[in-house]
């Protein structure tokens, strides 16, 4: 139905990276993305708001794409199909370039189920230079069905939701995140300290 775009050219900009950085971060570039994947109720969204406090606390420039959140606005027009999921994730891991670019630490927080769709959201900071860390926040099942947050699972296991990643659509788990957060195990500030030990190793926090 939707025609492509034909006839564009890319224009490159005349501000540098690291002039950029230094007027929007904190005197030098340090735009990345850090990607949270995982089962509902594992605590990708608890992680990632918490490290974009601890940051702007601390006065770098981050900011958290959430995937609840992108579903009311960019991604309204998407529902949990494995064809919507990864329309979901292209257009999140391109905002999230952007961001990146812009020189902000960004902080995505989906389920992002799809192996594929996750390697298609590196690639795409990976070939414009951006530093991509995949989180893998790893609790098991039925410690996500326990907390049930939302109530989620159990509408998931009484058939009111289709699709619910884990019951009746799969979650594939990484094979090489940059990290794995034992969230069953370890507590939310436990967790933190470790993203931010993450950030130092990766030069991106002095
Ligand atoms: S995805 O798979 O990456 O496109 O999903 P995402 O954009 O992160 O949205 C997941 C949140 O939507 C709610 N929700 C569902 N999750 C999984 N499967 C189904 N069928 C579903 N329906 C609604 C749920 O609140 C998810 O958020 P989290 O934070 O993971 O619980
Ligand atoms: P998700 O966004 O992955 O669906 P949420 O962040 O909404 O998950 O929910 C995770 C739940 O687990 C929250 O109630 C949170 O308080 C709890 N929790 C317990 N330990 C941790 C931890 N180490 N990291 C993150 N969340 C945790
Ligand atoms: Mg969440």
């Amino acid at each position: 139905s939707m025609q492509k775009a034909t006839n564009v050219v890319y224009h490159r900009p005349l501000v540098d990276r690291n002039v950029r950085g230094k007027v929007i971060g904190t005197g030098k570039f340090r735009g990345c993305t850090l990607w949270f994947t995982g089962l509902s109720g594992a605590g990708k969204t608890t992680l990632s708001f918490a490290l974009e406090d601890y940051l702007i606390a601390r006065g770098i420039p981050a900011f958290g794409l959430d995937g609840d959140n992108m579903r009311f606005g960019l991604n309204s027009d998407l529902g949990f199909t494995d064809a919507d999921r990864e329309e979901n994730i292209r257009r999140v891991a391109e905002v999230a370039k952007l961001f990146a670019e812009s020189g902000v630490v960004t902080l995505c927080s989906f389920v992002s189920p799809f192996r594929a769709d996750r390697d298609r959201a590196r690639k795409i900071h990976e070939d414009a230079g951006l530093p991509f860390l995949e989180i893998f926040v790893d609790a098991p099942l039925n410690v996500c069905e326990t907390r049930d947050v939302k109530g989620l699972y159990k509408k998931a296991r009484q058939g009111q939701i289709k699709n619910f990643t884990g019951i009746d659509s799969p979650y594939e788990k990484p094979l090489s995140a940059e990290s794995t957060m034992r969230t069953g195990e370890t507590s939310i500030i436990e967790c933190t300290q470790k993203l931010v030990d993450l950030l130092v190793d990766r030069n991106v926090l002095p």
